[in-house]
C-alpha cells in the first residue's frame, strides 16, 4: 500500500488530498493515513496541510525499498525481485544462501550497510552506512562454468555507461572490472558462483559504487575516489542504482550473457588498460608488458618485450600510472 501511496505523491506536483488518495485506491482515509504515516518513518518527507491533503517534499536518500520497486518498472528480469536490507555482512553471501534456497533469476540484493564486505583476491570492502551503494545481483545462466566469463564484463561496461549517463563522469574501465576515474578507482565488481561440473546454478555478481564518501582511509586514499569528491554533488542514491539495473538488464539481455562483438568494441573502447604498459605476476615471476586488447572471453592480451602475446584472465594487473 505504501508503494501505491508513494507512486501517487510523486506523480503528482501539487498536494493530493487524503480523499483522492483514498479513492484512487480504494481504501479508507484511516488507511491513507497510516500508510504516510509509515513513509514518513522510513524517511519520506511528506507535507500534510488541512484541507490540502499531502506532498511528497523529498524521498529519503538512504536505500529504499519503495522507491526502487517504483523506479524500476521498466525492468522485467533485474531487480523485479528486490530485496533491500538495513545491514548485512555482505550482500553477495546473503544472496548466495538465497541462491541455494532458489529465489528467482534477476534477484537484487542491497543494503544500507555491509559489516563484512567482501573485495577480489580476499580484500575487505568497506560500506559505511548510507555512504554507498552496495548490491548483488543473481543471474540462472543456462551455461557451463567456462560459458560465464561475459558476465563480469557486460556489468563493468553497464556500470561504466550507467555512472557516465547519471553522474557525466567520465569514467573508464580498468581490466578485468575496476571502473575509474582518473587514476583512482570509483567502483569494484566481485562475481561468484555455485556451478556442477557442467552446470552452473547460479552467478551472484556484486558491486560496490563509491558514491558519498568524502575521505578514505589513509592506506587506499591514493587510489579511491567517490562521486561526491569528484562532482561535488550529492547524487539520488536509489535513482542511481536504478539506473546501473536498467543499464545491466539491457547489456546482459542485449547480448544474450556474452562479449558480443557490439559488447567488446564498447568494452575496449572504454578500457583504460589497453595501450599501457602492464604488470602482471605469473607464479614466482612479475611479468611486464604492453595491453594490446581483450579477447572474447574477457582475458585481456598482452605483448611482452620479445613480441610474444601471452593472455591474462585473472589476478592482478597494474597499469602504469594507474594502482
Ligand atoms: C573489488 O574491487 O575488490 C570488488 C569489490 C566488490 C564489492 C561489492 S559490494 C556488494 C558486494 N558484496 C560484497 O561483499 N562485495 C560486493
Amino acid at each position: 500500500m505504501q508503494k501505491k501511496i508513494l507512486e501517487i505523491l510523486t506523480s503528482a506536483e501539487d498536494y493530493v488530498s487524503g480523499q483522492s488518495i483514498s479513492e484512487q485506491l480504494g481504501i479508507s482515509r484511516q488507511a491513507v493515513w497510516k500508510g504516510i504515516n509509515s513513509l514518513k518513518e522510513r524517511g519520506y518527507d511528506i507535507k500534510s496541510l488541512q484541507n490540502r491533503g499531502y506532498k511528497l517534499v523529498s524521498p529519503p536518500e538512504h536505500m529504499d525499498q519503495c522507491m526502487l520497486e517504483n523506479l524500476l518498472v521498466n525492468n522485467k528480469i533485474i531487480g523485479k525481485n528486490m530485496i533491500v536490507l538495513d545491514s548485512v555482512g555482505s550482500t553477495n553471501d546473503y544472496l548466495k544462501q538465497l541462491g541455494s534456497d532458489g529465489c528467482s533469476n534477476g534477484t537484487v540484493v542491497t543494503t544500507r550497510e555491509q559489516v563484512s564486505g567482501k573485495g577480489r583476491l580476499g580484500r575487505v570492502w568497506q560500506s559505511k552506512r548510507d555512504e554507498n551503494i552496495a548490491f548483488s545481483v543473481l543471474l540462472r545462466p543456462h551455461m557451463t562454468p567456462s560459458e560465464v566469463t561475459a558476465i563480469t564484463p557486460l556489468a563493468g561496461l553497464a556500470v561504466c555507461k550507467a555512472l557516465r549517463d547519471f553522474t557525466g563522469l567520465d569514467c573508464m574501465i580498468k581490466w578485468p572490472n575496476d571502473i575509474v576515474v582518473g587514476r583512482k578507482k570509483i567502483v569494484g565488481i566481485l562475481t561468484e558462483m555455485s556451478a556442477e561440473f557442467d552446470a552452473v546454478e547460479y552467478t551472484v555478481t556484486g558491486i560496490g559504487i563509491n558514491v558519498d564518501q568524502a575521505v578514505f582511509p589513509e592506506e587506499i586514499a591514493y587510489k579511491a575516489t567517490s562521486v561526491l569528491l569528484e562532482t561535488g554533488r550529492h547524487f539520488d542514491k536509489n535513482k542511481l542504482l536504478a539506473c546501473v539495473l536498467e543499464h545491466l538488464e539491457a547489456e546482459f539481455l542485449s547480448n544474450n550473457l556474452e562479449l558480443t562483438p557490439t559488447a567488446l568494441a564498447e568494452y575496449s573502447d572504454m578500457c583504460i588498460s589497453i595501450g599501457k604498459s602492464v604488470t602482471f605476476q605469473r607464479g614466482t615471476r612479475r611479468i611486464s608488458g604492453m595491453a594490446v586488447g581483450v579477447e572474447n572471453d574477457g582475458e585481456l592480451k598482452i605483448m611482452l618485450s620479445d613480441g610474444t602475446i601471452c593472455n591474462v584472465n585473472s589476478g592482478e594487473v597494474t597499469v602504469q600510472g594507474i594502482y
